[in-house]
Parts: structure tokens; sequence; C-alpha cells
């Protein structure tokens, strides 16, 4: 059993004897009550779970409690609450960007940690140009929030939220004393109806054949 002390949205919370194998999100859920983080697979495939610790994105469901002594851990009560609103939380309401919530605590952990990896000029999966990278095209946007699955399918209202935010926070934004290279490209952020961007392989399958190569509303 293990003694240990945390530290979430700023409050500390002292264990004792605690499971050794007790995942965060089950102490947060279980042990204190935090309930923003949510519990959906709790096999790290779906992203509900998503907390910031040290401002990085984490499934807390894969990681124990015992290594996070001394972590500054944030869950989606600790970036605003309903009467304080963060710029985030309230562009996904603006958006109507969910129907059940129930993944939503975890988008919005994941995007804020995404706004800030963007404003680094962090590239993604997707990125074609490594110096100088444009988080706010739709791929983009949609790589860098692929491991978090909704289940209502609001994604196109979620990148909607995401891309308003970070179209205001990456306008002359600057970092460690130099300008961000994070650009805006006209016409790459996302209005109206969004479909999901082509994979490579229905990139590459011949165009003769229309019916293979239409993207379907299911993002998978
Ligand atoms: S509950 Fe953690 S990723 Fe699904
Ligand atoms: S809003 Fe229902 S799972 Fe995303």
């Amino acid at each position: 059993m293990s003694t240990l002390t945390l530290s979430i949205n700023k409050l500390d919370y002292q264990l004792d004897n605690l499971d050794p194998r007790t995942t965060l999100l089950d102490v947060c859920r279980q042990h204190l009550q935090i309930t923003g983080p949510k519990k959906g697979c709790d096999h790290g495939q779906c992203g509900a779970c998503t907390i910031l610790i040290n401002g990085r994105r984490v499934n807390s469901c894969l990681t124990l409690a015992v290594m996070h002594d001394g972590d500054e851990i944030t869950t989606i009560e600790g970036l605003g609450l309903p009467d304080s609103l963060s710029e985030l939380q309230q562009a996904f309401k603006d958006h109507d960007a969910f129907q059940c919530g129930y993944c939503t605590p975890g988008q919005i952990c994941s995007a804020t940690a995404l706004i800030e990896e963007v404003k680094q000029n962090w590239p993604s999966y997707v990125t074609t140009d490594l110096q100088n990278p444009d988080g706010l095209l739709v791929q983009e946007i949609s790589e860098r929030m692929s491991g978090n699955i909704c289940r209502c399918s609001a994604y196109p209202n979620i990148i909607n939220a995401i891309s308003q935010v970070l179209e205001n926070t990456t306008k002359n934004e600057v970092v460690d004393g130099k300008a961000s290279k994070a650009t805006i490209t006209k016409g790459s952020t996302v209005s109206g109806i969004w479909s999901p961007p082509p994979s490579e392989a229905q990139l590459s399958k011949p165009t003769q054949n229309k019916a293979s190569t239409t993207v379907s509303g299911d993002r998978s």
C-alpha cells in the first residue's frame, strides 16, 4: 500500500494506503469524487478520461496514481467552471460541439493541450512542412484529436470550436520571445458542413470508381 500526495486542480490530496495498482482515473472518480474525467473504455482507446499532467494530455486510465506524486494534474474542473468557462469550453458551447457530452471533458482537455502544441510549433503525423506546421488545417486538427472518440459523432462542431480558438490564440502569438510560426491559411479552416479528410487509401483509388472514393460521414 502506498501513501502519496496528488496535486489536482491546484488542491493537494493526501492518499493513504492506496493500492499501487490504482489508476489515476479511478483515484479521481472513486476516491476523490472528481468525476469530470470519464471512463469510456478503460483501455486507452476512447480518450474520455483525458486529463492534463504538467500541461501534457494523458489518458488517465493508462497511468498509475503512484507515478504522479508531485505532478501538476488538471481535469476539466480545473480548466473552468459553469460561471467561469475557459475560452475553449465557451467555444464548445457556442458551436454546439456535443450531444450527450460524455466525451466532452476529454475532448476539451485534449484540445487545450493541442492548442499549446500548435503554439509551440510541434508537428503532427500529417504535417507536411516540419519547419512550419499549420495547425489550423482541418487535417491537422483531425489528426491531433484522433485519440478522442465521440460516439455522437459531433466531430464537425468539435473541429469548428477548436478551429475558432486556434485562430484567436495563434494570431500574433509569441513563444519564448519568438513569434510563433503557426500561420492561418485562408480557406483551410472549417466553416459550414465539414467532412473528414480522405485517407491515403481513398486518395490512391482510381477516380473512375466514384462510389469507392466517396468520403462517408463515419470517421473511422
Ligand atoms: S477510458 Fe481512458 S481511453 Fe477510454
Ligand atoms: S457528445 Fe456524446 S460521445 Fe461525444
